[in-house]
């Protein structure tokens, strides 16, 4: 990477920052492609501030994480009508409009999530039980249904559930009641399963024969016990690097134009996975 007066600069606006993978996983696509542009980690509590800097600057592009993903949207020129009904930005572009600088708010996490799911089946048609009931919950279950996809909501909390259910439409079951639910995947978008009490899973192994596709937004550990699981009940299983890499790669070709280079994309997490443990 050779930065220089010319190098066009993006970013991850969040608090904190310090163990995002995002930066190596863009830098390296950046470098593989021999683009002068350069990604840069941007920890912040003060997001108004934070924002007029982008414009100030001149930032092309930038990546938004916990806790801004809902506030950004108070900041933005216009909103993407599928993160608007999402209700979280996880993607800033930032070009010219009237020789002003014009941020565009979008959300990535759900094309990732169905891009991640769709190498393994078909969506539209097929019916997925999300499990959890936050904002991934939220990304996940919008990107299902505008896929074509059915969708069921469990979640621990009843009224959580519900909740997210009746502003997707569809059903809900409560997270001790799953015995009796069919479905073609499920998706577990809670944090349980990650490091460090690895040892949890979500839904009892006895449930997972029945699922085609087992898919964990948790990446670390990479292999969750909801995937061994999974995977030992004869299940596909699809782990929570696949959303990271395919939320970057929408990203990516949204501030670039151009096709994201995914296999070294994918590299590149892994390898930062590893050296942060
Ligand atoms: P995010 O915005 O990242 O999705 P969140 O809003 O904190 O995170 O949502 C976390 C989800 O994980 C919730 O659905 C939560 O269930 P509750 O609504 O019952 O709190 C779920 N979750 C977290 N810990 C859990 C656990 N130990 N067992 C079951 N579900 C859990």
């Amino acid at each position: 990477m050779n930065v220089n007066g010319s190098t066009i600069l993006h970013g991850i606006l969040g608090n904190p920052v310090r163990h995002s993978l995002s930066p190596a996983m863009h830098n390296r696509a950046f470098t593989h492609l021999g683009m002068n542009r350069v990604y840069l980690p941007l920890p912040t509590s003060d997001l108004a501030g934070a924002v007029a800097g982008l414009r100030a600057l001149g930032f092309c592009g930038a990546s938004v994480t916990v806790p801004h993903k809902q506030a950004i949207m108070a900041h933005l020129d216009e909103l993407d009508p599928v993160a608007g009904r999402i209700g979280a930005v996880n993607t800033l572009v930032i070009d010219e409009r009237g020789g002003r600088p014009w941020l565009r708010g979008s959300n990535t996490d759900w094309l990732g999530a169905n891009r991640a799911l769709s190498e393994h089946l078909d969506l539209a048609g097929t019916t997925v039980l999300v499990v959890g009931a936050g904002g991934s919950a939220r990304a996940v279950g919008f990107g299902l249904l505008e896929a074509g996809a059915r969708v069921l909501i469990a979640n621990r909390t009843v009224a959580t559930g519900q909740a997210l259910a009746v502003r997707l439409d569809c059903p809900f079951a409560p997270l001790d009641g799953l015995g009796s639910v069919e479905a073609d995947a499920l998706v577990n978008t809670t944090s349980v399963g990650m490091e460090p009490k690895a040892d949890a899973s979500v839904v009892p192994a006895p449930l997972l024969p029945r699922f085609k596709v087992v898919m964990d937004i948790v990446y670390a550990p990479l292999e969750t016990r909801l995937l061994r699981e999974a995977r030992a009940a004869g299940c596909r299983v699809v782990n929570g690097l696949a959303m990271l890499l395919f939320q970057g790669a929408a990203q990516f070709e949204l501030w670039t134009g151009q096709p994201a280079p995914v296999a070294v994309m994918r590299e590149a997490l892994l390898e930062q996975l590893r050296k942060t443990g």
